[in-house]
């Protein structure tokens, strides 16, 4: 019975973590990051499903098979090219000599110093920290109720400083029933104790000089108001365009956030808002449809960027990757941010469902 199944025949391979480091034995299209773990060793990581960096690793030697688009990952043109994986996104192919970069997350405490209830059900967090945490623009956090075991990434909404940060924000969007931004919107009050491990993520882009054009959808804002504050001091001629995507106007959180930011810019920073669920009979003459209808060759030659940002859902981000593609942009210029659904990492992530 059954004798048309052949049985599968399993591959063993060695890897070894560093010349000379420990060898753990693995089988073909074992997930590198899970069987390492699974085998005791302390591989650094975090989210699992590609969009933390934390598990990169360079590959010395030996073949994995990507199990995502390792160009919408947070790991760099660069990187790419001297073989750094994701090992949470990487099968193993062969035997492999590979080297992990150590854990450099920390572990801070701290308390709520402000609370603001904004339009769109976003909840805009101040934390006062024990000691100061060093970031960079674009990276995250993942937070939690001291004492509580749900934590979830939340992107910093400031500008980094050389000597780490005492003080850091966040925007988080309600979601009903979300098991931390729920609870964070009805009960986030001054005071509280809250946990915090990172940074997390990468959003590295070198040249600080160039124009840029940084997408944002609903409280993707965050990161991007980190990256720009941080080049706005950084350069004294770059120039960003924003492009910030809502639901409807009642929802916009950011009014007065994107104000401020325009005049501490005087005049570097440019945002373009667009309403993709604005009712029609309302009295709004500005932009509707989806942000991605903003990115035009005309913005992009008038923007003259040349790095791209986009940060928030992952529909989203991937939408406006590939319509930068489409305008002849090279994904070396394009770096994101995708808040992939807390839970997502039992899903397996591939380009097709990206
Ligand atoms: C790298 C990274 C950075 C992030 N930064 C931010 C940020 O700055 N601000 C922010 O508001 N959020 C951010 N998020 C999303 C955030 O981590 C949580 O996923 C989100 O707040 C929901 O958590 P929850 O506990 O309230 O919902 P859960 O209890 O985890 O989920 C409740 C329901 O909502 C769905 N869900 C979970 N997450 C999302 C989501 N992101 N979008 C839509 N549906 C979802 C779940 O599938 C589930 O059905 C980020 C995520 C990542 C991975
Ligand atoms: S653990 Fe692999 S990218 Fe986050």
């Amino acid at each position: 019975m059954f004798s048309w199944f052949k049985r599968k025949k399993t591959i063993a391979f060695q890897v070894q973590i560093g010349e000379g480091g420990q060898i753990i034995d693995l089988q073909q299209g074992d997930n590198l990051l899970a069987a390492a773990l699974e085998r005791g060793v302390a591989y650094p990581h975090n989210c699992r499903v590609g969009t933390c960096g934390h598990c990169k690793t360079k590959v010395l030697s030996g073949k994995v098979k990507p199990m995502m688009d390792f160009a919408l990952s947070p790991l760099t043109a660069q990187e790419l090219k001297e073989g750094y994986v994701l090992a949470c996104q990487s099968k193993v192919q062969s035997d492999l000599l590979i080297s992990v970069k150590t854990d450099t997350t920390e572990h801070r405490t701290g308390k709520i110093s402000s609370v603001q209830r904004l339009p769109g059900e976003v909840l805009a967090l101040k934390l006062e920290l024990d000691l100061p945490l060093k970031f960079e623009a674009g990276q995250y956090a993942n937070m939690s109720l001291q004492d509580s075991h749900v934590s979830r990434s939340y992107s910093f909404a400031d500008e980094p400083l050389v000597k780490g940060n005492n003080k850091v924000s966040f925007l988080i969007r309600r979601i009903p029933g979300g098991a931390f931004s729920d609870l964070m919107w009805q009960t986030a009050a001054p005071g509280m104790s809250m946990s915090l491990t990172g940074p997390y993520g990468s959003m590295g882009a070198a040249n600080v000089d160039v124009n840029s054009v940084c997408i944002a959808g609903g409280t993707g804002l965050a990161p991007v108001l980190s990256i720009v504050l941080d080049r706005l001091k950084k350069s004294s001629s770059a120039r960003f365009t924003i492009l910030f995507g809502m639901g409807r106007k009642e929802e916009n959180f950011a009014h007065e956030i994107l104000e401020e930011l325009s005049i501490f810019s005087a005049g570097r920073v440019q945002t373009k808002l667009i309403l993709s669920d604005e009712p029609l009979e309302s009295n709004w003459s500005g932009n509707r449809g989806l942000v991605t209808d903003l990115l035009t060759k005309e913005l992009m030659d008038t923007a003259l960027a040349k790095t791209a940002f986009v940060c928030g859902s992952t529909p989203m981000v991937k939408a406006c990757r590939d319509q930068l593609i489409s305008l002849g942009w090279e994904d070396k210029n394009i770096y994101t941010d995708a808040f992939l659904p807390s839970g997502a990492a039992n899903l397996s992530i591939n380009q097709s469902n990206l």
